[in-house]
């Protein structure tokens, strides 16, 4: 997917290298990174100065929809520094480019963000409430909330806030949907954990309610398999680092906290930055239940139906309640499409549709799709599939299936260097 025309973004570079003072200009492609640096095998734009690192920069851009402008962004990867309009970023943090920055990349290069999109800058931002001010950058969009980039008065960084209106046929904010956002927000308040959002506070400002979050720059992960306009499979090696993030989130938020998340799915795992072993977050609370343990059951139907277990929706089930082998199944949901771009039970027909392939439980493992995926991978994804919740692993057992077990060495490694570390690069 390329940013439309008028939405195409433009860097200008004026370099003291360039022997003339001729404009080089980049234009930024949608889910593709733009690496900067001296070493010519691995950026795209190189720049042979000894200031420079090897890969100094890192710059993408993200959309979320097609009706959302892109937000650009840029990670400082450098010994000597980035600075944007005189400010040092600091290794291995990310920053928003707005129109007319100016990124000084040390050793008298200075490049200049052009974007025709209309991001504003917080030189005027939306709204204020507390010490928070609230900018029109949409970063995101879901059946309660928008997200927004806001901006903390004292600190210049930036976050985001998920803002929850009474929905259209309403003007209050009823009780319920009060009570589930003090729910999200205070569960999240007091969770810290390495793969989960972190949340830093919750207000309730003219009946309309805010959540205020670090900002994860990297775009969703439904917009990072999304390829032209279908989702796109991602190699195995990339998709098990993945789903060994969610595995460690799970077994805090299941056995730690006895928080079941019930609506994991691709449009609620954030990513550091749109590359290959980035860190992961889990967002979205909204629906998440905090359970006296983690054996006992809820009986809310919840979820999005392409990723929700059986159990939600069945009748015996509905009687007894679910417990987070919901959340077991949804992962398994998440691995299938990430290792085949396919969506084991989608229907665009319905939901009932859905539910009663889900209830089957069938899976096709000789799709075109599957090529090319370990049999260890598609085990996994069989075990988490299970229409039986008893018949599926419960956190621990997930990672003593031979796919996690058998790479564990090696997953070990790559979370320390590259998910903790700065890509390797
Ligand atoms: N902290 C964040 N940083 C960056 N992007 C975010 C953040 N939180 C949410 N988003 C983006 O905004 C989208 C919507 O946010 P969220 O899932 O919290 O809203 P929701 O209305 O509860 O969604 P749902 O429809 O899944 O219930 C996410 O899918 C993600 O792309
Ligand atoms: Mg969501």
């Amino acid at each position: 997917m390329y940013l439309e025309k008028n939405q195409q973004v433009i860097w200008q570079q004026k370099s003291k290298l360039c022997s003339s003072d001729e404009e080089f200009i980049i234009p930024l492609h949608l889910n593709k990174v733009i690496l900067i640096g001296r070493d010519a095998n691995k950026c795209n734009l190189v720049i042979k100065n000894p200031m420079v690192s090897s890969v100094h920069a890192i710059v993408w851009a993200i959309k979320f929809d097609n009706h959302t402008p892109a937000l650009i962004y840029i990670r400082d990867n450098s010994t000597n520094g980035v600075l944007i309009n005189g400010n040092l970023i600091g290794k291995n943090n990310t920053r928003m480019l707005f129109g007319n920055d100016s990124i000084d990349l040390r050793g008298g290069i200075i490049m200049k963000v052009s974007t025709s999109t209309s991001t504003s800058t917080f030189s005027h931002p939306l709204i204020t409430i507390g010490k928070w001010e609230i900018s029109n950058n949409l970063v995101g969009q879901g059946t309660f909330g928008s997200v927004y980039i806001a901006n903390k008065t004292e600190e210049n960084s930036l976050f985001a806030v998920k803002h929850i209106k009474p929905s259209q046929e309403r003007v209050r904010v009823s009780e319920r949907e009060k009570e589930r956002f003090k729910a999200e927000a205070e569960l999240l308040l007091s969770v810290n954990h390495t793969h989960i959002i972190r949340v830093h506070e919750a207000i309730v400002s003219n009946n309309e309610l805010y959540i205020f979050q670090d900002l994860v720059c990297g775009g969703d992960l439904f917009s990072y398999l999304v390829s032209g306009d279908r989702i796109a499979a991602i190699p195995e090696i990339e998709t098990i680092v993945i789903i060994f993030q969610i595995l460690k989130a799970l077994e805090f938020l299941h056995n730690t906290l006895n928080i079941i998340h019930r609506d994991l799915k691709l449009d609620n795992i954030l990513l550091e930055a749109p590359l290959p072993f980035t860190r992961i977050y889990i967002c979205d609370f909204g629906i998440a239940k905090k359970l006296g343990n983690i054996s006992q059951r809820c009986k809310t139907m919840v979820g999005t139906v392409e990723y929700s277990a059986p159990e939600i929706f069945s009748n015996h089930y509905n009687s007894q309640g679910y417990t987070s082998k919901c959340d077991i199944w949804s992962l398994g949901i998440i691995c299938h499409i990430m290792l085949s771009g396919v969506s084991p039970f989608y229907s665009d027909k319905s939901n009932d549709e859905m539910i009663n392939k889900a209830s089957l439980g069938t899976l096709n493992f000789e799709l075109l799709q599957f090529q090319g995926v370990s049999n260890k991978a598609k085990c996994f994804i069989k075990s988490l599939i299970q229409i039986m919740p008893e018949d599926r692993p419960n956190i621990e057992e997930c990672f003593n299936i031979n796919w996690i077990k058998l790479n564990r060495d090696l997953l070990d490694r790559v979370y320390k260097e590259k998910v903790l570390g700065s890509y390797g690069y």
